[in-house]
């Protein structure tokens, strides 16, 4: 399959190379209008042609959103609230579709065969492709990405899509990137690349609409971030609705318990500390940062300079408007 490709400028080409340092990260293109590394070419079929199933379960994100705090909570309502289960790894129970698109891990390996890669991670596509039904699979594609099946409601398995305030997005990806990638850019540095649609998965409201648009479908929900830190017992009932579940009082109070952002950090089947040593180790990153980081909304308050602030909201009001959605 061809996919329309464009290159950045030189100026947004040196600035992602300030920030992402690996070859695969700091070499990005926009693919059908989303920034992805060169990399990704070589599975745009792979991808294309994934094969979908009904009762597949898709949780799917701009990252660092709450994808992984949304994912333990249908992981667990989907699962009747099996903890025992839910011991194993939440990369290994709920594999990260595109993460093959990240690393060229056949050539980590041939540098260093001492890296252990799991299974999920070294080839994500045949992984979700093998995994038994029912499946539960991360992906932050865009929906102009995702397979033929998804976008063309030839399979329809449920999707659940959820989003953050862009200001708190940006912030959390930047913490994430620089732990991994110690980059020399700063903070302002990133917060250009990203309203420059320049970080990966980007744009981040064509990604957020793309879903938005969606919600009217059966199939499709959509989340926001801040309303499961506002009241998370709503949105578990919601949730489970959506996945044709009942929960009793007990059963929502140990899960809000078994969500909350203390236990999640504690949990280590769920705070993907094995995820942030893996990817450290291939990076070759010694910089500290825990994924589990704050768990707070409107970071952006303190973080963020009035200037920057101005922007964001500016970009926002601007891809928002006439949309129906607003944070
Ligand atoms: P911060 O970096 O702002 O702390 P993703 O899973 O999409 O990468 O998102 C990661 C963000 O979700 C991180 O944000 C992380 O701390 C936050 N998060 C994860 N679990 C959470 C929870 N149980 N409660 C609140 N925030 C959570």
């Amino acid at each position: 399959m061809h996919l329309q490709t464009e290159r950045f400028s030189d100026e947004v080409t040196d600035l992602i190379k300030t920030v992402y340092k690996d070859q695969i990260h700091s070499n990005l293109y926009k693919v059908d209008g989303v920034t992805m590394p060169e990399y990704y070419e070589t599975f745009v079929d792979t991808v294309e042609n994934f094969q979908v199933r009904d009762d597949d379960v898709w949780v799917c994100s701009f990252p660092k959103t709450g994808t992984t705090w949304t994912q333990e909570m249908v992981w667990c309502i989907a699962n009747d609230l099996d903890y025992e289960r839910g011991k194993v790894p939440l990369t290994n129970r709920f594999p990260f579709f595109d993460s093959s698109a990240h690393f060229n891990f056949s050539e980590i390996l041939k540098a260093d065969p001492g890296i252990q890669i799991p299974r999920e991670m070294a080839d994500s596509f045949k992984y979700t492709a093998d995994s038994p039904s029912p499946r539960f699979i991360k992906t932050h594609l865009p929906f102009n990405l995702l397979p033929r099946q998804l976008r063309t409601r030839e399979k329809e398995p449920k999707i659940i899509y959820v989003v953050r305030n862009a200001k708190d997005a940006c912030i959390s990806y930047y913490h994430f990137f620089r732990s991994l990638q110690d980059p020399r850019a700063t903070f302002e540095d990133w917060c250009n690349l990203f309203l420059q649609d320049a970080v990966m998965y980007g744009p981040f409201w064509k990604h957020v609409l793309g879903y938005w648009e969606k919600r009217i479908e059966d199939n499709v929900l959509f989340l926001k971030y801040e309303d499961m830190k506002q009241d998370l017992p709503s949105v578990i009932k919601k949730t489970a609705t959506f996945l044709g579940k009942n929960l009793t009082t007990d059963q929502l109070s140990s899960l809000t318990e078994h969500l909350s952002f203390e236990s999640m950090k504690l949990n280590p089947a769920a705070n993907n500390e094995d995820l942030v040593h893996l990817m450290k180790e291939v990076l070759q990153s010694e910089v500290e940062g825990k994924f589990m980081r704050s768990g707070e909304m409107n970071q952006w308050k303190s973080a963020m300079t009035q200037d920057m602030i101005e922007r964001f909201d500016q970009w926002t009001r601007e891809n928002l408007k006439g949309t129906g959605l607003s944070f």
